[in-house]
């Protein structure tokens, strides 16, 4: 679930990459190391199976945090070893949590090691060279060696899921609930500044706040169950949500309806029924809280 332009985007290489042998006839390459980078939950992990499947290819997975940290000593050799194996097989080796090595360097007692593996890290890419897909991701992309940075012909950062993508994510997650309208334009604002996961993490919680309320006798409106769910989110995961949301979502009822319609784009009729007052109310809250125009 990417916003359109990206979706597009990736979709355009791995077109590529499924005709290699086309466009080798035509002395043209495709790149075949591609980095993914951008901030934790926004799916690097997810995609780089989904290009797998994509193409048709087992993918070899590594996460390279447990490669260096359990063998600091023979990193090197594990590493060589691993593409080695991926060497063998018509497959992408996707190389996750791939600045562990980069962290590595700063954490290590001994720098002499780091290089070591950093280099046996370079003479791996290289050599398998156009021998197969390289997919790495890492959410430290800057933590990266300049030198492994540059190995890397493509490199992508999947950004936030912005509004577009948060709306797919909220169509995938959200069933069997089914919202309306207004409540997917109030989730599409109450979600900004979410990765996909915290997205998912969100609804799951919502979700079985809704049964655990269902299960004590206390159904009400469905619509006015969406929003207590979300309440509660804002009170036992407050940390997935910007500051200012939820703020907002604890506040009264009155202001969340203002800020609905002042910045999540409802109508006053629509703000006032999910919240559950007038509305009237929530015209005068608004006409209240404006800045009176000057001049
Ligand atoms: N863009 C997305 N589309 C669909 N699902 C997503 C997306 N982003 C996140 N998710 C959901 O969140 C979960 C975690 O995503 P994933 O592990 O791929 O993130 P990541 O970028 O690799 O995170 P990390 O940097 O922590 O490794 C996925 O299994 C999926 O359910
Ligand atoms: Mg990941």
């Amino acid at each position: 679930m990417l916003s359109n332009v990206l979706a597009d985007a990736l979709d355009g290489l791995v077109g590529e990459w499924a005709r290699t042998e086309e466009l080798a006839a035509l002395g043209v390459q495709p790149n075949m190391r591609c980095l993914l980078y951008g901030k934790p939950g926004v799916g690097k992990t997810m995609l780089a199976r989904y290009i797998g499947f994509k193409l048709g290819l087992p993918i070899v997975e590594a996460r390279l945090d447990g490669l260096v940290s359990s063998f600091l000593g023979t990193t090197a050799r594990n590493i060589g070893s691993l593409f080695d194996f991926a060497d063998r097989y018509r497959c992408i080796l996707f190389l996750d949590e791939f600045d562990a090595i980069a962290k590595a360097r700063d954490d290590a007692q001994e720098v002499g090691e780091i290089k070591r593996v950093v280099n046996a890290l370079l003479q791996c890419l290289d050599a398998r060279g156009r021998r197969g897909f390289t997919l790495a991701a890492t959410n430290h992309e800057q933590l990266l060696d300049t030198a492994v940075w540059r190995r890397f012909d493509g490199r992508i950062e999947i950004p936030l899921p912005d509004e577009e993508a948060r709306k797919k994510l909220l169509a995938r997650f959200l069933p069997p609930l089914l919202p309306g309208d207004a409540e997917t334009k109030m989730l599409i604002w109450m979600t900004e500044g979410m990765s996909g996961a915290d997205i998912e993490t969100l609804i799951s919680g919502g979700k079985r706040f809704l049964v655990m309320k269902e299960a004590t006798g206390a159904a009400g409106s469905r619509r006015r169950g969406l929003l207590g769910a979300l309440r509660r989110q804002a009170t036992l995961s407050g940390q997935l949500f910007s500051k200012h949301r939820r703020d907002l979502l604890l506040a009264s009822n009155e202001e969340l309806a203002a800020a609905l319609v002042d910045d999540a784009g409802l109508s006053q009729r629509e703000a006032g029924l999910l919240v559950g007052i007038s509305q009237s109310t929530v015209s005068r809250r608004r006409r209240e809280t404006s800045v009176p125009n000057e001049g």
